[in-house]
C-alpha cells in the first residue's frame, strides 16, 4: 500500500494565498512520480478567518491541523491600518501564530540562512565578504521570552500608564532548545555560536549556565559566545564565520530578519517551527500588505518551506533536494521575481506564477530522471 501523507494547508492573508497557491504544486509533480499521495486540507487562518468567521484560528482549523501529519502555514497579518479594525486578541499575530506554536509547543524554529554560489550575488553585501554563499543555520527559540511571558497593563495611582512584559524561561524550556542546537552542530561543522546577553539580562545568565551543562555531553562542538548585539555586526561584516546559531525567541526574531537583509530578500527565508509531536513550515518573513495582490512576491521561501518539510516531517531528502535545485536552477537561467532583480542586470523579471511555472517544469524533468 503507498503512503498517505495528511497535510493542513493555511494559505494566510495578503500575498499569502499567493505563494501557497504555488508551493502545492510540488505535492502533485511529486506524487505523479512516487508511489504515495498527499492530502491537502486547506483552513482559514489569520485574517481572512477573523474576518469571514470571527475568529483568527477557528476551531475547524484547530481539528484539521490536529489531524495533519504536517501543517503548510502561509504569512499572516494586515498593514498597521487594517490590523486596527481586528479586536487586539484576535490580530494574528495573536491570536493564530502565538497560539498555533503553542498548541504544537514548536520551541524548535530552524532558520536556514543559505545563498549557493550562483545565488551569491543577490546579496547586498560585497563579494569580497560573501565569498562563495552563505550557509547559517539560524535556531530560535519559538515558545518562550517576552512573546509568551505575562503581560499587564494599568494606570498607577498617579494616572499614568505603565505596561508589565515578562521575560520568563525555565530551564527545561532552554534545555530542550540548546539539545536541538548541539545536534545540528554536531552533525555540521562542530561549531555552534551562542548568542546571549548575559551582560544585561537574567535571562541569559541561566540560559548560559544551562548551555554549560548541556555542551559537557556535545565536548566534539566549539562554543562560541557572542553578544547578541556584537552578532548584528557581525553577521555584515563576517557571515561566513557562523554555522550554526542559536538563541532566545525575540533575538531569533530580529536577527533572521536582518538574515534576509544580507541574503538580498526576505522571500529567501524559509521556516520550520518543530515541536515533540508535530511541526509546521512557513516563510520567515510577513504577509507583505505593500506588494500583496500583483503577483510580484518572491515564493521561494514558501516552496522551500515544503523542501524543508518533505526532509524533516517525511525523510524525503532526495525529493527535497530536487526542490532546492529547481529553484536555484530557475535563478542560474536568469529569472527571478523583482525582489531580487536589482542585484543584476543580467536578471530578467518574472512573476509568482511565472517563477513557480519554471520551478514545476525543472522538478518535473529531475524526478522522471530520477525515476528513470
Ligand atoms: P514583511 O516581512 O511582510 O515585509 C517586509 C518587506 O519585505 C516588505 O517590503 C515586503 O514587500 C518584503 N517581502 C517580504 N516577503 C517577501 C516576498 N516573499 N517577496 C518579496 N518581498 C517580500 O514584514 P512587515 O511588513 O513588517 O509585516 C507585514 C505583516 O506580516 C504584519 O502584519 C506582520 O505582523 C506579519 N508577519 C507575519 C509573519 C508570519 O506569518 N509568520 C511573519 C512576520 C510578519
Ligand atoms: C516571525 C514573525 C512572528 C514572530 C510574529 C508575526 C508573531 O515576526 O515569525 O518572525 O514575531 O515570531
Ligand atoms: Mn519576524
Amino acid at each position: 500500500m503507498s503512503s498517505l501523507y495528511k497535510i493542513a494547508i493555511l494559505p494566510g492573508d495578503a500575498i499569502g494565498p499567493e505563494i501557497m497557491a504555488q508551493a502545492v504544486r510540488v505535492f502533485g509533480v511529486i506524487e505523479a512520480h512516487r508511489d504515495l499521495s498527499f492530502e491537502l486540507t486547506e483552513a482559514p487562518f489569520g485574517a481572512a478567518a477573523y474576518f469571514a468567521e470571527g475568529k483568527a484560528f477557528p476551531e475547524r482549523t484547530k481539528a484539521i491541523c490536529d489531524a495533519a501529519d504536517a501543517i503548510l502555514k502561509g504569512p499572516v497579518g494586515l498593514s498597521f491600518e487594517e490590523s486596527q479594525k481586528i479586536p487586539l486578541a484576535e490580530q494574528p499575530e495573536r491570536g493564530a501564530i502565538l497560539p498555533l506554536r503553542a498548541r504544537y509547543n514548536t520551541f524548535a524554529n530552524f532558520r536556514p540562512v543559505c545563498l549557493s554560489r550562483g545565488m551569491a550575488h543577490f546579496s547586498p553585501l560585497k563579494p569580497t565578504i560573501i565569498k562563495d554563499g552563505i550557509d547559517i543555520l539560524l535556531i530560535r527559540e519559538l515558545v518562550g521570552g517576552l512573546y509568551f511571558g505575562k503581560k499587564e497593563r494599568g494606570t498607577d495611582t498617579a494616572g499614568k500608564r505603565y505596561v508589565h512584559e515578562l521575560l520568563e524561561y525555565t530551564e527545561d524550556q532552554v534545555r530542550q532548545v540548546l539539545l536541538v542546537a548541539f545536534e545540528q552542530a554536531r552533525q555540521r561543522k562542530q561549531r555552534l555560536h551562542n548568542i546571549h546577553k548575559s551582560n544585561v539580562l537574567m535571562s541569559s545568565v541561566l540560559w548560559n549556565e544551562v548551555l554549560d551543562e548541556v555542551h559537557r555531553d556535545y565536548q566534539d562542538v566549539e562554543v562560541i559566545p557572542l553578544l547578541v548585539d556584537a552578532a548584528a555586526t557581525a553577521l555584515c561584516l563576517n557571515p561566513g564565520q557562523f554555522d550554526v546559531m542559536v538563541m532566545e525567541n525575540m533575538f531569533g526574531d530580529i536577527l533572521s530578519d536582518q538574515c534576509g537583509g544580507i541574503l538580498g530578500s526576505l522571500g529567501l527565508m524559509p521556516s520550520a517551527c518543530v515541536g515533540p509531536e508535530k511541526a509546521y513550515y512557513e516563510p520567515s518573513h510577513g504577509s507583505a500588505p505593500d506588494i500583496a495582490g500583483k503577483n510580484i512576491a518572491n515564493p521561494y521561501a514558501m516552496i522551500g518551506s515544503v523542501a524543508m518539510m518533505l526532509e524533516m516531517s517525511f525523510a524525503m531528502n532526495k525529493e527535497a533536494k530536487l526542490v532546492w535545485d529547481a529553484m536555484q536552477g530557475v535563478f542560474a537561467d536568469g529569472y527571478s521575481t523583482p525582489d531580487l532583480a536589482a542585484s543584476s542586470d543580467a536578471m530578467q523579471v518574472v512573476s509568482t506564477e511565472e517563477f513557480g511555472d519554471r520551478v514545476i517544469t525543472r522538478l518535473d524533468a529531475a524526478l522522471a530522471e530520477a525515476s528513470a
